[in-house]
């Protein structure tokens, strides 16, 4: 897999030209969704190549990062005469740069395309590190390759406009960062206000959630070893975010993540030694910032057999990323069905539903 560049953006304009600058390409098409559209194109409209882009509009949320979506992304690829040598760039959240990646990757076997996220989740996520695709027959993320952007740029001006749900959303995987990093990073995260948010240390803590994840994705970009890390808090998390749709109450992935940290906490702190004290620190901040999903013992069998499916798994043993201290990862744990109900228990005697 090829290096992506990534930059933290001083002013998106002319980190977009310089981009452009870079990568010779024919023709140039921009993806937004009908928000982005709408709310971030705006902000572009002095970059000179832009002004001759293709645009291609697709809907906004979940909901459409599917495949009659994807479709017509190649359809207006292949409508505006996009050839092996054009350019794509992906202007939105994570649904917008997993699906537009995508698009980009398989179109003529593979076109090159820039990134430039507009929510948290998606800078210091989605955005970055290869991984594209779209939902299919029901799964989340099913169908996708290993293909990383040309380009990801990373303009934080974004974050004054995004709503409080989907600011923590984001600054749960940047909590994560900081739990597979180091001590320093962690407390700067959890002693944060994020009630009064100061956007320039935000900045400065977005450019180390970053580093974080290109770091482990440079050494391991397909998730043979060191990648599965970035899975800390997602194998209870999948479980929760599949619960709560099911039932009709659907919630942002990072705060299925967030809650899926407390579970996976607790684990480490029972099978691989994690710090009760840290435990508690890192849970008190979740508490205080998510509140808790609400399940009772009646759910769990349920939630067992989702994280049972999760594709993470081999031959259906629940796999497991778990910590021994903060920034000491142990990968490829696994926990019996009664060390998983334990957990439940004591998420929901913390957390206090
Ligand atoms: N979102 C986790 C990863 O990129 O591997």
């Amino acid at each position: 897999m090829n290096k992506q560049e990534v930059i933290l953006c001083e002013g998106l304009e002319d980190s977009l030209a310089h981009a452009l600058g870079q990568c010779p390409y024919d023709k140039l098409f921009i993806l937004t969704d009908e928000h982005t559209h709408a709310l971030c194109l705006p902000l572009l409209k002095d970059v000179p190549a832009l002004k001759s882009a293709g645009e291609i509009i697709i809907g906004a949320g979940d909901a459409h990062k599917n495949l009659a979506t994807l479709a017509s992304v190649w359809q207006a690829l292949s409508d505006g005469g996009a050839t092996r040598h054009s350019l794509l760039v992906n202007l939105g959240g994570g649904m917008v740069t997993d699906l537009g990646g995508f698009a980009a990757s398989t179109f003529k076997r593979g076109i090159a395309y820039v990134n430039i996220p507009t929510t948290l989740l998606a800078m210091v996520d989605a955005a970055v590190g290869g991984k594209t695709g779209i939902n299919f027959n029901g799964l989340k993320n099913e169908v996708g390759v290993f293909s990383p952007a040309m380009s990801v740029l990373i303009e934080t001006e974004f974050l004054r406009s995004l709503d409080a749900h989907n600011f923590f959303s984001g600054y749960a995987e940047m909590l994560k960062h900081g739990l597979i990093s180091t001590p320093e990073h962690w407390a700067e995260l959890l002693s944060f206000d994020t009630g009064r948010v100061d956007y320039a240390q935000l900045k400065h803590m977005v450019g180390r959630s970053v580093q974080v994840k290109e770091g482990i994705v440079r050494e391991d970009p397909l998730e043979r070893g060191i990648r599965k890390a970035l899975n800390l808090g997602h194998t209870v998390g999948h479980a929760f975010e599949s619960l709560a749709l099911a039932e009709g109450r659907p919630v942002l992935h990072g705060y299925a993540v967030a809650w899926g940290m407390v579970c996976e906490l607790y684990l480490s702190f029972l099978k691989t030694g994690f710090p009760k004290d840290k435990m508690r620190q890192t849970i008190q901040f979740i508490r205080q910032n998510y509140g808790a999903f609400s399940f009772d013992c009646k759910s769990y069998d349920c939630l067992y057999e989702l994280m049972q499916h999760d594709k993470k798994n081999t031959a259906g043993v629940i796999n497991f990323t778990l910590l021994e201290d903060v920034g000491a990862i142990a990968l490829n744990q696994t926990a019996d069905k009664e060390s998983i109900f334990e957990t439940f228990d004591f998420y929901r005697e913390t957390m206090g539903v």
